[in-house]
């Protein structure tokens, strides 16, 4: 490893006095753990051109023409719904076993619910990095994270990692609270669609992950004021996320250059038809056209709108081998960091395929 990377095991080796070292000998802190090959690394030479446009079919779509869609969940032991508005969680089925045409149906299925949380899925993880790029490229793009840790030799995984005296994750800590609604990058001309995340090491209780609908939110909403939304775009930047790697955090690097990019404030799911808010107080900035009072009164009524909104959100609570999928592009999320005392480990990774530009519900509505 290159003397230029900056490695978990060198910043972290004295903090983790409670990690799995199997030989007990004084070798490093991180040696016998079971996952050491997907801590996050930093290499400082590692940069990236911008992305280019791609063209993205969706396979949601696919399994629009099937005559059973969730026929994947058939052998499933129970499926139960979260919520009304979103999220269902399912044992029984084995996400590492599905073939194309039920991958098809995952995607559908994911669109459809906002959130599916699989568990007993230790099959899928276990297979490592290789097939986890595999199973994501059936459903875009990779995304390569402009600033997060990867695996090394991985940079298409985003890594969260917190333990006692150590995280590498996004956080503001001179917030009163950690709960922060976001959709993945989406500052990306192409932000994410179905996206994954799993955790190799949780803490006992806590670090649950919240999430919300964007598309029961936007119901909330009269039909005047949505009217009036769908007529707005706004802009989402990666500035700030860059500037605070810059400034030294998470490893202190950025790969590629941030870059701000214009989506409809109403977006139309390509699959479903739904229309979703698409805004987010982490990455959205400003409405195009606007006065700046205008614009951050109607942001910030719509945060406090999404952040309050006990009623369209659900709550994950992670056990050993879940994998959760959600929809990123009808769905906003949240970390609930309420463990950072305990000085617990919480690692996972995150397999982030990009959709298609955020298609405005507006139709006609030039970006
Ligand atoms: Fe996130």
């Amino acid at each position: 490893m290159s003397t230029a990377t900056q490695t978990i095991s060198q910043t972290a080796k004295e903090a983790l006095p409670h990690t799995v070292n199997a030989k007990n000998d004084g070798s490093s802190q991180q040696e016998g753990y079971r996952y050491a090959h997907m801590l996050p690394v930093f290499p400082q030479d590692e940069h990236y051109p911008p992305l280019t446009p791609f063209e993205h079919h969706d396979p949601g779509a696919r399994a629009l023409n099937h005559p059973n869609p969730r026929s994947f969940l058939d052998n499933a032991t129970s499926v139960v719904q979260l919520t009304p508005h979103l999220g269902e969680e399912v044992r029984g089925v084995n996400l590492a076993a599905l073939d194309s045409d039920g991958l098809d149906q995952l995607a559908l299925e994911v669109a459809r619910r906002g959130l599916v949380a699989f568990r007993d899925q230790q099959d899928f993880i276990d297979r490592g990095p290789d097939f986890y790029l595999e199973f994501g490229r059936h459903f875009g793009r990779l995304h390569i994270h402009p600033t997060s840790g990867h695996p090394a030799n991985y940079p298409e995984f985003h890594l969260v990692y917190r333990d006692a005296n150590t995280t590498f994750n996004f956080e503001r800590e001179d917030r009163i609270s950690s709960t922060v609604w976001h959709s993945d990058v989406s500052y990306e001309l192409q932000p994410p669609g179905l996206t994954a995340l799993f955790l190799f090491s949780s803490p006992e209780t806590g670090g649950d992950t919240a999430y919300t609908s964007q598309v029961a939110a936007l119901k909330r909403l009269s039909p005047q004021f949505v009217a009036f939304l769908r007529t707005l775009k706004a802009v989402h930047s990666g500035v700030e996320q860059a500037e605070w790697s810059r400034s030294g955090k998470r490893g202190g690097v950025v790969r590629r250059e941030p870059v701000e990019n214009v989506h409809p404030v109403v977006r139309r799911h390509p699959v479903t038809g739904e229309e979703a808010l698409f805004v987010n107080r982490q990455f959205t900035r400003r409405i195009v056209g606007l006065k700046r009072e205008e614009s951050d009164t109607i942001l910030n009524f719509l945060y406090d709108h999404i952040d309050k909104s006990a009623d369209v959100q659900a709550r994950v609570k992670w056990e050993p081998y879940t994998i959760v999928l959600w929809d990123n592009r009808v769905t906003a999320h949240s970390a609930i960091v309420d463990f950072a005392k305990t000085g617990e480990r919480r690692h996972g990774a995150r397999i982030t395929p990009q959709a298609e530009r955020p298609i405005p519900a507006l139709e006609g509505l030039e970006l």
